[in-house]
């Protein structure tokens, strides 16, 4: 029998249903590409999480340092990819900048972004919010939070598809291929020269923090500082460019939550939790199994890849009552959208912030928010998913 590719359009545009179906008859079992083992179910996902000495995240790296690669992929170099101890070492030393109170200090610039973007939109009335919003609210987040120069941003998202693409991108096409060398080249040049800067003179952002971490003797090499750059741009970007594109697009498809939120804005950040659960921006992440073990009644080898699917725990039927329900009001288990254990999500405050801001943005300046009627084109990337283009007519309030 042939093995679902999971990237095939048949699933990636409609994945619940092929999910539901796993977690009922195979809640562990082998898809395209490269038989890689989804684990579907929310209490396998969790085991696999918790148990970091079982499920090593070293199984990341080929999926972004592929045998054809010649030079490095900088974050193949980062702490997403590292077993503890390195990764407890080098996780600790940016705990400080991204805790809630770390992560306020960007508040006032990102609101005032927020109805910048919002603004200029309503001048134009009809536009495509991934462009527009979705794109520029967490470039410019980036931008301030890593200390890059602001008018590079139209480059970020280039650079993050190129440092996530190499991975999936087909053998036969070498013009791709090429394409995504060069704009690796380009990102880890730009960085190194950031790097460089700081250096010489010291600012109020996380590269800064960084450098003075090394400086005060906490033990980094130059790889692993620059693979710790590229991996706050890369996930920082392209997971919240696809949690602002779910939300706007669940707000525009249905009228009567867009009217509850706007009668009442504490129920923005509910509305927000609810698109994580329910979307799952962030799709997966891998593991390798570091001995032959035993999960959802498989026997695993030694060195199996595991797809890890938030994307099908957050609907599993048994934790989540009406799971293929969208509901502001629950309580209980939470989604595994951010992951789970010594991984869990460095960004999670800031990027709750900045959908929270983009929304209340939206709120206050639009009566409504409309998308012509149609299907959804989605991008496709390793472990990502939101609309690659989504065109709406914003009515000014
Ligand atoms: C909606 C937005 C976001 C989602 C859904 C998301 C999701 C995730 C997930 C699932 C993980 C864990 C992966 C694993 O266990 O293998 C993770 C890790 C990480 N995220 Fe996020 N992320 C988001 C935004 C951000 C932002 C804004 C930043 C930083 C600016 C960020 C930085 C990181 C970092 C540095 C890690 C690695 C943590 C570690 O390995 O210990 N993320 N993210």
């Amino acid at each position: 029998m042939t093995r679902p590719n999971i990237y095939s359009p048949e699933i990636w545009n409609d994945p619940h249903p092929f999910y539901a179906a796993l977690r009922r008859e195979a809640p562990v079992s082998q898809v395209e590409p490269g038989g890689m083992w989804a684990v579907t179910r929310y209490e396998d996902v969790l085991y696999v999480l918790k148990n970091p000495q079982l499920f090593s995240s070293e199984g990341f790296r080929p999926a972004v340092q592929p045998a054809w690669l010649q030079q490095r992929n900088p974050v193949a170099d980062s702490i997403l990819m590292m077993d503890p101890p390195t990764h407890t070492r080098l996780r600790a030393l940016i705990t400080r900048t991204f805790s809630a109170s770390g992560v306020a200090r960007l508040e006032p610039y990102i609101r005032q972004s927020a109805g910048e973007i919002v603004d200029g939109m309503l001048a134009r009335r009809k536009v495509d919010f991934m462009a527009e919003m979705a794109l520029v609210l967490p470039s410019r987040a980036m931008s301030a939070l890593l200390g890059l120069d602001p008018s590079l941003a139209p480059r970020f998202k280039t650079w993050a598809d190129a440092v996530t693409g190499v991975g999936i991108i087909p053998a036969d096409d070498l013009k791709r291929r090429a394409e995504l060398t060069g704009y690796l080249d380009e990102l880890t040049h730009h960085l190194t020269g950031v790097l460089e800067l700081r250096q010489r003179e010291p600012g109020n952002d996380v590269v800064t923090d960084l450098l003075q971490a090394r400086a005060q003797g906490g033990s980094m090499s130059d790889d692993e500082l620059l693979g710790y750059c590229v991996l706050l741009l890369v996930a920082g970007l392209e997971t919240t460019y696809d949690l602002l594109g779910m939300s706007a697009l669940t707000l525009a498809d249905n009228p009567d939550l867009w009217a509850r939120l706007k009668k009442d804005r504490a129920l923005v950040p509910k509305f927000v939790e609810e698109v994580l659960r329910f979307h799952a921006p962030s799709q997966s992440t891998i593991r390798t199994t570091t001995q032959e073990t035993e999960l959802g009644g498989v026997r695993l080898p030694k060195g199996a890849t595991l797809l890890v699917q938030f994307v099908s725990a957050n609907r599993d039927e048994s934790v989540f009552p009406n799971a293929h329900r969208f509901e502001l009001e629950r309580t209980g288990s939470p989604h595994l959208t951010f992951g789970q254990g010594i991984h869990f999500c460095v960004g999670a405050p800031l990027a709750r912030m900045e959908a929270r801001l983009a929304l209340e943005a939206l709120l206050e300046k639009c009566e409504r928010l409309v998308r012509e009627p149609g299907p959804v084109t989605w991008n496709v990337a390793i472990t990502t998913r939101g609309p690659a283009v989504l065109p709406l007519e914003l009515l000014p309030a």
